[in-house]
């Protein structure tokens, strides 16, 4: 009986850790590309298949970002001063990170249903806004010049 408590919480702490993971990875799916990809021509129609990136009902998205840096160097946006307001109602405030970023910008030319969608590539600098929680970034809302 004790040996079959112990199993059921070594199992329980085990699948949190994998959600933990799963979660850090999305992120970095979503929004991270370093080294930068070595993709010559049509960067952003390659990454946008790559990491299936589209809207929930399978639309094209208008806009996407890669950022071209360390993990570990996005992740020092949560320990910014700067604060500003959040997208979409969230109720706190974001974080913008003090460092520009080098990244891609993707922008929708033309194409609805993905993944029939064409992009056009633009290269920036910018600072980004992010939400975090305790384990850090959880979601990357936006970039600004
Ligand atoms: C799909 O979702 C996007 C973003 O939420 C929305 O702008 C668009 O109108 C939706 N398209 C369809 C066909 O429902």
């Amino acid at each position: 009986m004790i040996l079959m408590v112990i199993i059921f919480l070594v199992l329980l702490f085990w699948e949190n850790e994998l959600d933990e993971e799963a979660m850090a990875a999305t992120l970095e799916q979503l929004h991270v590309d370093y080294p930068q990809s070595d993709i010559p021509i049509r960067y952003c129609n390659h990454m946008i298949i790559q990491r299936i990136i589209k809207e929930p009902n399978n639309t094209c998205k208008k806009e996407h970002f890669f950022i071209h840096e360390r993990p570990r160097n996005i992740n020092s946006v949560c320990n910014s001063p700067r604060r500003v307001t959040c997208q979409n109602h969230a109720p706190s405030l974001c974080f913008l990170s003090e460092i520009k970023f080098k990244m891609t910008v993707c922008k929708l030319i033309e194409g609805t249903r993905y993944p029939a969608c064409n992009y056009r590539v633009f290269a920036t600098e910018g600072s980004i806004v992010a939400t975090c929680d305790d384990m850090g970034p959880a979601k990357i809302q936006r970039y600004t010049d």
